[in-house]
């Protein structure tokens, strides 16, 4: 897989799951994303909502299209009708309810509604079910990502407050809702595309700037606790185009094989559907710094 570019599911088509994530459960990888597989809405930088795309996998490298799990509603009043916003689906398995449940950043066109949706399935491979939609413990969210800690919680991040801060906010035990405990971290740090990791006891969390489909330099932050204090550190980029994150923008951290990952949607904002993806190597040193450098192309994890 050339990083950087549209990839190719195994019957040859476009990979739609952009803004995605990916999770293992069994033997298989799961990988749900936006289907942004439409030409983009006349003078717009846009595409009418579609669904949520999944694809499976036992390597990583070759994915099989399972189909839209979750899918745009011809209802103007339905959260997911065509004309609104659904991104940055990110699915956990819950192993109290035996359910996959799936978060999302609900919105209106114009992105003033800034929710989440909140939906579950029986199966990964879906059909998901949208339960509610909400603005999570009465505030705005916009970009968001899900982490599942080692304890089996669960936690929402999302921007609020027009992206200006991170909201850290903990999940209910069937992931279905919040808790009600929540912190906001980062203030006035106008951050998005939050994706986080956990390595030698620390939690990680990337994000990127505020521009939109254009790319611009990463930043992550550690802390000892899931709620905070978090400290911001630098640009985990290194190399060419470092400061533009390669051109790409954060989508999602994962580990297999005790390695670290991290997604980028490459996104392509006159024509979205040809939107790349790239997989890249997170190392960390003996002082916990973390860099993520640039390889040409995506090969599956290391052993
Ligand atoms: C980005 C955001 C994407 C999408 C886009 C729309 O900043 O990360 O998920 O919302 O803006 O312009």
């Amino acid at each position: 897989m050339k990083n950087g570019q549209i990839w190719q599911d195994v019957d040859g088509k476009d990979i739609q799951a952009h803004g995605g994530c990916i999770l293992q459960y069994r033997d298989r990888f799961y990988w749900y994303g936006e289907n942004k597989g439409a030409p983009n809405c006349p003078s717009r930088n846009r595409v009418d909502v579609i669904g949520i795309s999944c694809y499976s996998s036992g390597n990583l490298v070759d994915w099989k299209y399972e189909g839209i799990v979750l899918k745009a509603e011809p209802d103007p009043e339905s959260p997911l009708h065509f004309s609104k916003v659904v991104e940055r689906p990110k699915v956990l398995y819950n192993e109290k309810t035996n359910r996959f449940v799936m978060w999302m950043h609900l919105d209106s066109p114009d992105y003033s509604f800034s929710g989440v949706g909140i939906a579950a399935a029986e199966q990964p491979t879906g059909p998901f079910r949208l339960i509610r939609t909400t603005h999570p413990n009465r505030q705005e969210s916009r970009d968001m990502t899900l982490y599942r800690d080692e304890d089996g919680a669960a936690y929402l991040i999302h921007a609020k407050d027009w992206n200006k801060t991170m909201n850290i906010a903990r999940l209910n035990e069937s992931y279905t809702d919040l808790d009600g405990t929540y912190v906001s971290v980062m203030t006035d740090q106008e951050r998005e595309a939050p994706a986080l990791c956990k390595h030698g006891g620390l939690y990680y969390m990337v994000t990127s700037g505020c521009t939109g489909w254009a790319p611009n330099s990463a930043l992550y932050a550690v802390s000892p606790h899931i709620m905070g204090h978090w400290k911001l550190i630098d640009n985990p980029c290194e190399g060419p185009d470092s400061r533009k994150t390669f051109f790409g923008q954060s989508s999602f951290l994962f580990a297999v094989n005790q390695k670290h990952y991290l997604m980028l949607d490459h996104w392509s904002p006159e024509n979205l559907q040809k939107s790349g993806y790239s997989i890249l190597p997170v190392t960390f040193d003996e002082e916990g710094i973390m860099t993520v450098r640039w390889k040409d192309t995506w090969d599956g994890p290391e052993e």
